[in-house]
């Protein structure tokens, strides 16, 4: 067997075993096994670039490579479904259905809903071709290259499936991979997600697929759409598409009677708690898709389904005081303290309340029993007065939000069109400060790791260390010296994104990077060539131009610069993008219609491929455009070298 045919072998070999692990929960080899055949496969890919194939099991890792969300229309619109809280609505539409079938005898898939992002999958000819958001339902964003990242969602499906159909389904964000993330960002100071479909939405929409790819998203499919699909029952298609590949829910059910429709949801009330992803309901569809037909559609909705969504669980408690807590920005977050109460099988005593607008809407008084709600969030919040419980004639004082800074006193500021209040005093205000610092030795940014919380702090109330740059400039024992010297090693991108600016998260701060490529350019770039960059709005350059102009933080750079840390692009970060073409000679013939031919010798170049001008046993591919001369088509030919069009070559090192 050569290279090439072991390389297709190996990827059907990996997506069954991919299957089995994922979909099935029955996986027949070992992790080690797995990852050596993937090992074996990732080093045949790198021999053979021409090989490329965007649905490969390799291309699960994702790429870095920053990418728009070009918005896309929907083959078929996605509809949504009718939703109700209430049981009486559930007897409604069984009747409903009942009457438009005049009658006939019909069964209900259930279905657990789960509580994500719904996700149209198209499939040609057994392989993800193109996976979109609902956006509007008319319209979403095309998010394939972080979708493929996702194990569960098969790239290439098994045997016998329809030429052409879509799937859809919900993107999940597992509690056990919420939890680690919200840690991590805990760590790193960074704001927590409120829940798993916020933290999947923000995943989804990333930037970049590595990110995508490591944070354990997972996908429920649920709906399929197409010509000559198999089966006259959404249960049975379902199935069906399990076979095919996709991770389909075991807990869907079908229903012969409203009873039935009744215990499945009086069950799931209480067994989702043991789910590993979040439900926040259940949807019943009528089963034979010839019925479904006859019910047909609303303007909105299909009148054979609808969506019964479980009552978040709440509990009352009193509220003892509303404390305010100044994060690293200066951000003013008013938490409340109660009486502790049991939700969802925790003790709960402390709610966030936000911001000011969240908090004046609920008119708190000292006192007052409140309803307090953990829906989808792991952090529980405030959702009204308990008015059953509370005396509106004699309550305690009014908790209003306050004027001046907790810590330094500072008169507190709120700008125009955002939600938040802050304390103006980054300079002095220890909690900004220390937050600042705290995020500077992070991991993510100069990994400082011998440098902890408590040690910052210590330094800071003694008076040794004002700012992140004393660190640079001060004894330190032998262990934590080391991890100093090691941090000027740290890329740009990274020093830029542990200054702490504003709104500049690590996205942000690499654009910015590859973009000016040292501090300096970057002081001196305009608002307008700011928001040139991709990635970069309103918000984010304000933010970058004032910092740069602020003297205190010019000083900063200045003495961080002094002490050795890296203000430029490395050279080898200038000039390699990637080293997918690492070993490989390319040479290139004919016209082009994206790029010059001098755009693809550097592309070829930055990605670690080399240059030839003429064809000979060692080329691996020619880049052919148009006209390619005959006589290089010739000696391509004989020599068996294959011949890559712009497209495929664009892709490849995408
Ligand atoms: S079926 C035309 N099934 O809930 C029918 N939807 O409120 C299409 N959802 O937009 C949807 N679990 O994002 C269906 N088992 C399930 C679901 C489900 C969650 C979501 C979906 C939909 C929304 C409707």
């Amino acid at each position: 067997m050569n290279d090439k045919e072991r390389i297709l072998e190996l990827r059907e070999q990996l997506h069954t075993h991919n299957y089995n692990y994922y979909v099935l929960n029955r996986p027949a080899i070992s992790d080690q096994e797995f990852d050596h055949l993937m090992h074996e496969l990732e080093a045949l890919e790198q021999q053979h670039p021409d090989m490329y194939d965007a649905n490969s099991p390799t291309q699960r890792v994702g790429s870095d490579l920053s990418q728009d969300f070009p918005t896309v229309r929907h083959i078929r619109p996605m509809l949504s479904l009718a939703n109700t809280y209430n049981l009486d609505e559930i007897r409604e539409f069984y009747q409903r259905v009942s009457n438009g079938l005049n009658g006939q005898p019909f069964q209900i898939c259930a279905e657990l809903k789960y509580d994500g992002l719904s996700i149209a999958l198209h499939y040609e000819k057994g392989r993800l071709v193109q996976a979109v958001t609902r956006g509007d339902g008319v319209q979403g964003d095309d998010v394939t290259g972080n979708v493929r990242t996702i194990r569960t969602i098969p790239l290439v499906l098994n045997g016998g499936v329809p030429d052409e159909f879509e799937i859809r389904g919900e993107i999940l964000m597992p509690w056990s991979s919420f939890e680690r993330l919200n840690r991590e960002r805990s760590e790193e100071g960074e704001e927590l997600f409120a829940n798993p479909r916020n933290a999947a939405s923000g995943t989804l929409k990333s930037k970049d697929s590595r990110i995508v790819a490591h944070r354990g998203l997972d996908a429920y499919l649920y709906y399929l759409l197409g010509e000559d699909l198999p089966g006259e029952g959404h249960y049975q298609r379902m199935q069906t598409a399990r076979e095919w590949g996709f991770n389909v829910s075991n807990d869907i059910k079908l229903c012969d009677t409203l009873q039935d429709v009744w215990d499945y949801i009086t069950y799931w009330d209480t067994h989702r708690k043991e789910l590993p992803v979040a439900t926040d309901g259940i949807v019943l569809k009528v089963n034979s898709l010839a019925q479904q037909r006859s019910l047909g559609m609303t303007a909105k909705s299909p009148r054979w389904a609808i969506a019964y969504k479980f009552q978040a669980e709440q509990a009352s408690t009193i509220l003892h005081e509303v404390t305010f807590q100044v994060g690293r920005t200066g951000i003013i977050t008013p938490v409340a303290n109660m009486s502790p109460v049991l939700l969802s099988g925790t003790m709960v005593h402390r709610a966030t309340l936000h911001n000011q607008d969240v908090m004046d809407a609920l008119n708190l008084h000292i006192g007052d029993n409140v309803l307090i709600e953990k829906g989808g969030e792991i952090i529980p919040k405030i959702v009204d007065i308990d008015w059953e419980q509370t005396n509106p004639e004699c309550r305690g004082a009014k908790i209003d939000f306050i004027t001046h800074c907790p810590v330094c006193g500072t008169p507190l500021q709120r700008n125009a069109d955002e939600a938040s209040t802050f304390c103006p005093n980054d300079r002095e205000c220890a909690p900004q400060i220390i937050g600042r610092m705290e995020h500077f030795v992070s991991r993510k940014a100069m990994n400082i790791n011998m440098i902890g919380s408590e040690l910052i702090n210590s330094y800071f109330n003694t008076g040794l260390v004002h700012d992140v740059s004393d660190l640079y400039y001060m004894q330190h024992d032998a262990k934590i010296r080391q991890s100093i010297e090691d941090s000027k090693q740290v890329p740009f991108e990274r020093v830029l994104f542990a200054l702490g600016i504003r709104f500049v998260g690590e996205t942000a701060a690499k654009v910015l990077a590859r973009k000016y490529k040292d501090i300096d350019s970057l002081s001196q770039a305009s608002i307008e060539s700011l928001l040139e960059t991709d990635g970069i709005g309103q918000v984010i350059a304000a933010s970058v131009y004032t910092y740069l102009r602020d003297d205190r933080n010019i000083a900063l750079i200045n003495r961080l610069r002094q002490a050795g840390l890296q203000f430029a692009l490395s050279e080898t970060q200038l000039t390699q993008h990637s080293n997918t073409l690492e070993g490989q000679t390319i040479v290139i013939s004919g016209v082009f219609a994206h790029h010059s031919r001098d755009e693809y010798k550097r592309m070829i170049e930055q990605h670690g491929g080399k240059n030839s001008g003429s064809i000979s046993a060692k080329t691996s591919f020619i880049l052919a455009g148009d006209n390619m001369g005959p006589a290089k088509l010739e000696k391509a030919q004989k020599l068996g070298i294959r011949i890559v069009n712009e497209e495929e070559f664009l892709s490849m090192i995408e």
